[in-house]
């Protein structure tokens, strides 16, 4: 049976080639004066995108105060930093070119500029809840995390080795500007990492054990099975244009809610997992989602049977006749061997991360906190059970 539910995805896409050319007139109707641009290592700089960015807010007479040097696995003293820069030069809009970490640098600068008064962590602590956050808008780089439309904001306090997300509606970007061009300059591995990562954030809808709806179950098959097979293009021909934009828009279409309308939620305990060993280890967010979805998967799958099956024949292919438990087994097996046919580790030692017996436990206990209430759908997991999960993906 279908939930009720809220679709809110606000916000306004320009997709294609070119499209950055629009950036400067597009901020100017969404009513930006003074903008914080933000943006990471150089990726940005060295495609020459930057510069057209610049030029086009410019040409509309917007001024601009830069924010650069942003890292995956975004921190919160950048985060305090740009908050500092933005009072100081009264910003009134957040622009960010790149990925999920500058993005989501931009939404936590945007929610603290909002409210001055606050720290901005509290809310990664889940003390207190956002009032209000600055308009943000994105030039989206990499296809992965979905920022660009989400309501999703992720953080970590390197200071404490927490990685910390904050969900809310006030930071859907007001606008994301796709070129999938400019995808075409990353390197396997982020690619590989970035597909992963859209394909989980589907797949975390679609394991669970509350209600659903067939449209949606049709939607997410038809996504993951799209997102597959333009990933093992681009594995082999990453100039391939038309595989790049069905991955960037699949990257958008996975995070922004459409694939859970009349479920229960979702499960997210993959993403939890991994937060805490992004947060120890400092691991690409998607190869590491790859890592511990296979241990995560034979824990929970004997709970969440019907949708294993459904998943292993309509997503993976599997025809094998058999008990319901081998089949689901075949289609984990299917995606183990997916994920290493693009790269992608399928546990921790391939990740390149021994943690030890300790440091399972820290991360067991840290997941539990970061997870609140929210413990799973497909099964709720206890902290016993994360560190079963973390081992077995030893
Ligand atoms: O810094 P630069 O030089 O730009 O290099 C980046 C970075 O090293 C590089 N890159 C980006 N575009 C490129 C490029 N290199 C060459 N050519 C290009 N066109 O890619 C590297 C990774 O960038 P990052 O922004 O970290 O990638 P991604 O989009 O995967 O974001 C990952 C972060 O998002 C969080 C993750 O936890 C992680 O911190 N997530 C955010 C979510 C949300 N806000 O809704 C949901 C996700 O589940 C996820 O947790
Ligand atoms: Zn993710």
């Amino acid at each position: 049976m279908a939930n009720n539910f809220k679709y809110y995805s606000p916000t306004e896409v320009i997709f294609g080639k070119g499209a950055e050319q629009g950036t400067g007139k597009m901020l100017k109707r969404l009513g930006a004066s003074h903008v914080l641009l933000i943006y990471g290592g150089g990726s940005a700089r060295r495609s020459g995108l930057l510069d057209k960015v610049r030029h086009s807010l410019g040409e509309e007479g917007i001024s601009v105060t830069e924010l650069e040097g942003i890292v995956p696995n975004p921190r919160l003293d950048k985060v305090y930093e740009g908050i500092q820069i933005g009072k100081e030069q009264d910003v009134d809009f957040l622009l960010a070119v790149g990925g999920g970490s500058v993005i989501d640098t931009a939404k936590a600068i945007a929610y603290g500029l909002a409210e001055p008064e606050h720290d901005v962590w509290e809310l990664f602590q889940h003390v207190r809840i956002a009032k209000k956050c600055l308009p943000v808008a994105s030039i989206l780089t990499i296809a992965a995390a979905g920022s660009e439309t989400s309501k999703g904001c992720v953080i970590t306090n390197e200071k404490t080795g927490e990685k910390r997300a904050y969900d809310d509606d006030l930071a859907r970007p007001k606008a994301a500007i796709m070129n999938p061009e400019y995808t075409k300059s990353l390197p396997d591995y982020q690619t590989g990492s970035g597909c992963v990562d859209i394909m989980m954030h589907t797949m975390e809808r679609y394991f669970t054990n509350g209600g659903n709806m067939e449209i949606t179950d049709a939607i997410a098959e038809a996504l993951l099975r799209t997102v597959m097979a333009n990933a093992i293009i681009l594995h082999n021909d990453p100039d391939n244009y038309d595989a790049r934009a069905e991955i960037m828009w699949a990257g958008s279409l996975a995070h922004n809610d459409l694939t859970g309308c009349g479920n229960d939620g979702g499960d997210f305990m993959t993403h939890k997992l991994e937060h805490e060993m992004g947060g120890m280890f400092d691991v690409t967010h998607g190869a590491g989602l790859a890592a511990i979805w296979p241990s995560w998967a034979r824990y929970v799958c004997e709970g969440c049977l019907p949708r294993f099956v459904r998943f292993a024949r309509n997503v993976m292919g599997i025809t094998l006749e058999g008990t319901d438990k081998e089949i689901a087994e075949a289609g984990i097996c299917a995606v183990e061997q997916f994920y290493r046919s693009i790269g992608m580790p399928t546990n921790m030692r391939e990740l390149g991360i021994t943690p030890s017996d300790d440091q399972i436990l820290a991360m067991a206990d840290r997941c539990m906190i970061a997870s609140g209430d929210h413990i799973g759908s497909a099964k709720k997991i206890t902290a016993d059970d994360a560190v079963e999960i973390y081992k077995n993906a030893r």
